[in-house]
């Protein structure tokens, strides 16, 4: 199981800080990137992996919550994202933003809201390296978990098993140690936690707190 901690949840001012205090307790970061059209908010663009790149060896994994973005993919490859996860919901071309993000030699992944069936995805399999289901409404963080996304994640995971295809599910939004326990039961292993991580004083023990809650 891996954690990966959601800058969006720390301090805006000290984004540097964010990464040396999980560096070493997780081997992945994840960035909310949010354009103000596909989901009401705003975070921060290329410019911003680009300056944290050369601060960190944690993996950099990119969730891209904007409109048509094979428009832009190649700035956040540039900038130094190893893994991109689009939405289904943001483009009519998934397969073809996927197969760009493959042939840049980073990891694709595909993101699906509450609101999208899990079966969207099943024609994708092949083409991408992990699943993103988005377990909150995407936008801001500090949301409760949905319980009804559990069941698409069991769903993907039945699916996967039958294809004899072993990839990554990642739960994203309302994990902390009440919820990571049943989305790993419902067949996820990598948890996005924001709130659950930079929004305690000690991020580091809250890692800690979400594994020992998980059952390591
Ligand atoms: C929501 C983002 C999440 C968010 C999770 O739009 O995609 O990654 O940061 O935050 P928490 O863990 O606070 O729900
Ligand atoms: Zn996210």
């Amino acid at each position: 199981m891996r954690i990966a901690p959601s800058i969006l949840a720390a301090d805006f001012g000290c984004f540097r800080a964010a990464l040396e205090a999980i560096e070493g307790a997780v081997d992945i970061v994840h960035f909310d990137v949010m354009d103000g059209h596909f989901v009401p908010n705003l975070t921060f663009g290329p410019a911003l992996i680009r300056a944290l790149r050369p601060a960190s060896k944690l993996v950099f994994d990119v969730h891209l919550m904007i409109e048509r973005p094979e428009t832009s993919l190649s700035s956040y490859i540039d900038a130094g994202a190893d893994r991109v996860a689009i939405h289904h919901e943001a483009t009519p071309h998934v397969h073809r933003a996927l197969m760009m993000i493959r042939e840049a030699g980073r990891q694709a992944g595909l993101a699906i809201n509450p609101g999208t069936p899990v079966e969207a995805v099943f024609p994708l399999l092949d083409a991408v390296d992990y699943v993103l289901v988005m377990t909150v409404n995407p936008g801001f963080g500090g949301q409760s978990l949905i319980p009804a996304t559990l069941k698409k994640v069991a769903a993907l995971r039945r699916r996967l098993a039958e294809g004899g295809r072993r990839i990554p599910i990642m739960v994203d939004g309302g994990i902390d140690p009440t919820t990571i326990g049943p989305a790993k039961a419902a067949g996820a292993d990598e948890f996005v936690a924001g709130t659950a991580v930079f929004g305690t004083g000690d991020p580091r023990a809250a890692i800690a707190a979400l594994k020992e809650a998980a059952g390591r």
